[in-house]
């Protein structure tokens, strides 16, 4: 009964949203180090300063507002959260050691692509990077941690967005490959478990992978996609060739969704929505193919890729060998949206839920919305899975003694941990690991904010970079010490 003996504790984080160092080291510019901070209480987008064809500069908040050949660039006069961060560069030693003391034994993190090749397509890779994440690496494993690595999370080179329109172009698929091989090769022996392109759903259509138009445009929405699944494909297949012992997995953003009612329109609406938001992007990756419902769409829309050959093979040979997806909340969907109030979600919005209330950002809170996506998943491809983000971004309190009471964290994690518990004991679903979202205070994805915190860790900064960035232990860190030890038996709050 409980968790398997050896189930993967840990938790999860993003380069561009925790590094920092953004040019140290040899760094080139991302395209997530151009993204202003936002306000998400109050609805206020990040934003995105550009450079026109003509010469002149403009300043968007919104993806599909970039126009065509616009170049992004970094305005001195701003400022931007990711260029600090919280300074994993700086301070991973005395992190990974708190880690440690919360009883982790894997590390989600990725690689920053322009850590390792500055320009995205250079020659040759930049030392300084690939010996930054070695150390690292060799620090986890210092403490028993398993690193597990995110080879893109949402950091596209500005070379390759601003030059190529980034996953548009089939240049960026090639200059993708190259840097996993590099990277595979370096790290052979040090890193075993692997996830190729963070939230692959979202990422197509986020402003952190390409600057240009290709959202207004279908035909190169499309196209990128197809040169994400290529890319993770390959990631795959050089994965394993590089070294049979790797473990290589996709990553979903998979909240739950549900029919507004059961009226059969309404379960039609959200067949539909989780066709075109999840499930194709996990049975191309898990299956090898396109599936039916998107081969006809892409026929309707008159939609024809642009493949190379052997690219169909490609798509069969670089199968994944786990399931990993972000869960964070659930969506409803109904065939007549008009006058139902819509709400936040991650990347997403959905229509409200009677059943649920939702956090202070708007995000729907619904602990059996996991393990309902647990049995769905299992039952679609009986691969083994890994819950790899899910937590709670809200406002923290330092009290005059120092301390955090983040009792609100606590429940939520919980929560969630009883329903995974459920999916494995009662369900019988295959589950291997869980790495909640941000266990230490980073940088906003959505919103570029830093009060809007995931953390069992709290680090001294704010929205305007204020702060010594020294880590303190929230109450939950204690909390996830004692079911990380107990291997999760000890649920208790
Ligand atoms: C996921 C991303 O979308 O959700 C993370 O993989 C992100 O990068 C996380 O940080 C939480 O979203 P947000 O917008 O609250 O940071």
């Amino acid at each position: 009964m409980g968790f398997p003996k050896g189930f993967l504790w840990g938790g999860a984080t993003a380069a561009n949203q925790y590094e920092g160092g953004y040019l140290s080291g040899g760094k080139g510019l991302a395209v997530a180090d151009t993204i202003t901070g936002g306000d998400g209480i109050h609805g206020i987008q990040r934003k995105i300063f550009l450079e026109l064809p003509d010469g002149t500069k403009t300043v968007v908040g919104n993806r599909e507002e970039v126009p065509a050949g616009a170049k992004a660039y970094v305005d001195p006069d701003v400022y931007y959260p990711s260029h600090v961060a919280t300074d994993f560069y700086h301070h991973w030693k005395e992190d990974i050691e708190l880690f440690a003391e919360m009883g982790f034994n894997v590390y989600r993190l990725s690689i920053n692509w322009t850590r390792i090749y500055p320009n995205g397509d250079d020659e040759e890779p930049n030392e300084e990077g690939l010996q930054f994440y070695e150390d690292v690496f060799k620090e986890c494993h210092k403490y028993g941690i398993e690193p597990l690595v995110t080879i893109y999370h949402f950091d596209c080179p500005l070379h390759l967005a601003n030059e190529y329109d980034g996953w548009v172009s089939r240049h960026t698929v090639d200059a993708f490959e190259k840097y996993c091989r590099t990277i595979f090769t370096r790290y052979k022996g040090l890193v075993k478990y692997w996830l190729t392109i963070n939230e692959i759903n979202i990422n197509a259509n986020f402003m952190m992978n390409g600057v240009h138009e290709h959202i207004s445009n279908k035909q190169n929405a499309e196209q990128a996609r197809w040169h994400l699944f290529v890319g993770s494909a390959k990631a795959v297949k050089i994965g394993h060739e590089v070294d049979p012992e790797n473990y290589i997995g996709l990553m979903i953003a998979h909240g739950a969704s549900y029919p507004y009612s059961c009226n059969p329109e309404d379960v039609m609406a959200e067949i539909e929505n989780s066709h075109r938001r999840k499930w194709f992007y996990g049975d191309v990756q898990c299956r090898g193919y396109y599936p039916e419902y998107k081969l006809k769409e892409m026929e309707r829309d008159g939609i024809v890729l642009k493949k190379e050959p052997g690219d169909d093979e490609l798509l069969k040979e670089g199968v994944v060998d786990f399931y990993s997806f972000s869960y964070y909340s659930s969506s409803t969907f109904a065939a007549h949206p008009e006058n139902i109030p819509g709400v936040e979600g991650n990347q997403e919005r959905g229509l409200t839920n009677p059943y649920l209330s939702a956090s202070e950002w708007g995000w729907i809170v619904d602990p059996v919305g996991l393990r309902i996506n647990l049995n769905q998943i299992y039952d679609r491809y009986h691969l083994p899975m890994m819950v790899v983000e899910n937590g709670l971004g809200a406002l923290d309190t330092v009290e005059p003694d120092g301390s955090i009471n983040d009792d609100y964290r606590i429940k939520y994690i919980h929560d969630h941990i009883v329903e995974m518990k459920k999916a494995v004991e009662i369900d019988g679903v295959d589950l291997f690991g869980y790495t909640p979202w941000g266990h230490i205070d980073i940088v906003s994805a959505g919103t570029g904010e830093m009060r809007k915190r995931y953390g069992f860790i709290y680090v001294d900064k704010d929205d305007d970079g204020n702060g010594d960035l020294h880590r303190s232990r929230k109450k939950s860190f204690y909390y996830i010490q004692k079911v990380y030890k107990s291997n999760g038996e000890d649920l208790d709050m």
